[in-house]
C-alpha cells in the first residue's frame, strides 16, 4: 500500500510520538524504507520535536536500522529550535550505559545525516544541539556510574580527564588541603568513609578575568548510605545517584567550555561518600564552617547541605554576579513535585525571571518554590548556630534551602535547585531519557543560563 492511502485509512494518525515506519518502501523520496512521525498539536513546541526525536530513533533502533536521511529540503521554514530540539532528542535517546557488561553492545554507532539546504542558522542549532545533548549525556554516565567505579577521588580524575585539552583548568584538593581550608561540613560527612573526598573546582575564563564569574555548584555525594542515621536497605543502591548535581555542574561546565561562551565560569563540587563507621560524626556532634558557623549534625543523612554549605561559602569568595546549587538533597521534594520538575528556590525575582526563561528555552521543567523567614527560624541549633535538621515538621525542601543560604554571603544573587526528583528515573515521563538511568538533568537549563548571562 501506497503511504498516502495509509494516511487515507488512518493506519498513520500523526498523533504527538506516532511512527509509522515502512520497510522496503521503494517509492517517493526515493528511500529504501520510510518512517513518519507525529507531532500532533504541538508541532510548534521545541521540546515536542526533541521528543519526536526520540521516538523516531527508538523506533528506527527497534527495527534495527541504524542509519537514517533528514533531508532538510523536505521541511520549509524549519524553525532553528525545532531543529535543535529534534537533534538533541536524536542524540539524547542515542544514549546507552554498558560499559560494565562483559559483553558490550553490538549494535552499530547509529548515524543521523543531514541533507538539503543547510542555512546558517540551522547550521548553528546542529553545532549546538550536539555540544548540549553530548554534555548532558556526559553527566548522565557520571551519575550511572556505582560508588565502587566512581569514588571522589575518580570523579576528580573524570573531571581532569574531560577538560585535559580544553580551555578549563581544573584544581583539586585532598583531604590534606581540604582540612587546610577549613571546609568542616565536608570533613564531618567523609570521616566514616575509607574513601578521602575531594574538592574539586572547574575554572573557564571566557572573557576578560575582570568579569565577575558565574558560580555552578553541586552535590557530588558518591554514596549516600546515610552514615550513622542509616537509610533502610531497601533502594539504598540509588544513592549512587546522589552526585548527580555534580554530574549537572560537570556537564553544563562542559558545555560551556564546548561553546566557547563568552562568560567566566567556576563550577564548585563537594565529592564524599557518608558511610557509618567507628570514625564517622555521630548524631549531636558539632563543627565549625569555613564561614566560621557552628552546625550541630543532628541526623547524619542530611549530609548534602553540609557539603553544599562549604563549597557555598568557597563560591561567595569568589565575588561572583550569580551562583546556582544543584543537588539530590531532599525526598521532600519528591514528595511536593514528583519526578516531572526541578523544584527551585531564590529570593532574587531577577534570577526567577532569567531561571524561567532558561528552562523554557531548555525545555526541561522547573517549579519556584516558597523560602522565608519562619524556615531559616527552624534551622536555628541547640548547642551550636544551626541544626542540620527543621524543628518543625513538613518543608523539609524549603528548611534545606534555608540551611543553605546561611552560607552564601549576603546580596549575592543566588537559586538553588533540588533535583532528587528528576536526576534519574524519568523514562517513564520522557522517552529521550532512560527507564532506571541518571537524566541529566539541568545541564541544558544551566546552559541556557549562562548564555543568558552573555547576551
Ligand atoms: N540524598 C538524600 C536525599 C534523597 C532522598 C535524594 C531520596 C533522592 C531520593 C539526602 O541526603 C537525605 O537523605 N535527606 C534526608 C534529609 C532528612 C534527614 C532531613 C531526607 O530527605 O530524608
Ligand atoms: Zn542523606
Ligand atoms: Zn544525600
Amino acid at each position: 500500500m501506497r503511504w498516502r492511502e495509509l494516511i487515507q485509512n488512518k493506519a498513520f494518525e500523526a498523533q504527538f510520538k506516532e511512527c509509522l515506519f515502512l520497510r522496503k518502501h521503494q517509492g517517493d523520496y526515493g528511500a529504501e524504507h520510510l518512517i513518519f512521525a507525529g507531532l500532533g498539536s504541538r508541532s510548534s513546541e521545541h521540546e515536542a520535536w526533541r521528543q519526536v526525536g526520540a521516538a523516531i530513533y527508538r523506533t528506527l533502533v527497534g527495527n534495527k536500522i541504524y542509519k537514517a536521511l533528514f533531508n532538510l529540503d523536505h521541511f520549509k521554514n524549519l524553525q532553528a529550535d525545532f531543529f535543535r530540539g529534534f537533534i538533541e532528542g536524536f542524540g539524547l535517546a542515542d544514549y546507552r550505559f554498558d560499559e560494565l557488561k562483559s559483553k558490550r553492545r553490538q549494535d552499530p554507532e547509529f548515524e543521523l545525516l543531514i541533507t538539503g539546504k543547510l542555512l546558517p542558522d540551522l547550521q548553528k542549532m546542529l553545532h549546538e544541539a550536539q555540544i548540549v545533548f553530548s554534555a548532558v549525556n556526559v553527566a548522565r554516565r557520571l551519575g550511572d556510574l556505582p560508588s565502587n567505579h566512581l569514588t571522589p577521588s575518580k570523579l576528580a580524575l573524570e573531571s581532569q580527564r574531560l577538560f585535559k585539552n580544553t580551555q578549563a583548568k581544573v584544581v583539586v584538593w585532598d583531604l590534606a588541603r581540604i582540612k587546610k581550608e577549613r571546609l568542616g561540613g565536608l570533613i564531618a560527612v567523609s570521616k566514616g568513609s575509607a574513601e578521602e573526598p575531594r574538592l574539586i573546582q572547574i575554572e573557564y575564563y571566557g572573557t576578560k578575568s575582570n568579569q565577575p564569574p558565574l558560580v555552578l555548584v553541586g552535590k557530588g555525594l558518591t554514596f549516600d548510605s546515610g552514615g550513622i542515621s542509616i537509610k533502610p536497605s531497601a533502594g539504598m543502591e540509588e544513592m549512587k545517584f546522589d552526585m548527580c548535581g555534580a554530574a549537572a555542574v560537570i556537564g553544563a561546565v562542559y558545555a560551556i567550555v564546548s561553546a566557547k561562551l563568552k562568560i567566566n565560569i567556576i563550577g564548585i563540587i563537594g565529592a564524599t561518600e557518608n558511610m557509618p563507621s567507628g570514625s564517622a560524626t555521630k548524631p549531636g556532634d558539632v563543627y565549625t564552617a569555613r564561614n566560621g558557623k557552628t552546625v550541630e549534625v543532628n541526623n547524619t543523612d542530611a549530609e548534602g547541605r553540609l557539603v553544599l554549605g562549604e563549597c557555598l561559602v568557597l563560591a561567595s569568595e569568589r565575588k561572583p554576579q550569580m551562583i546556582l546549587d544543584v543537588a539530590t538533597l531532599t525526598g521532600a521534594i519528591v514528595v511536593a513535585l514528583g519526578n516531572t520538575h526541578t523544584g527551585y528556590f531564590t529570593q532574587s525575582n531577577e534570577l526567577k525571571t532569567k531561571i524561567e526563561k532558561a528552562a523554557e528555552a531548555s525545555g526541561e521543567w522547573v517549579w519556584h518554590m516558597p523560602l522565608c523567614d519562619y524556615h531559616t527560624e527552624d534551622m536555628k541549633g541547640t548547642y551550636a548556630d544551626l541544626n542540620n535538621i527543621s524543628a518543625n515538621k513538613g518543608a523539609g525542601s524549603a528548611t534545606a534551602a534555608a540551611f543553605l543560604e546561611q552560607f552564601v554571603t549576603e546580596n549575592i544573587r543566588w537559586a538553588h535547585f533540588d533535583i532528587a526528583g528528576t536526576a534519574w528515573a524519568v523514562g517513564n515521563r520522557l522517552n529521550y531519557c532512560s527507564a532506571k538511568g541518571a537524566s541529566g538533568v539541568m545541564v541544558r537549563t544551566f546552559y541556557e543560563l549562562a548564555k543568558s548571562v552573555v547576551d
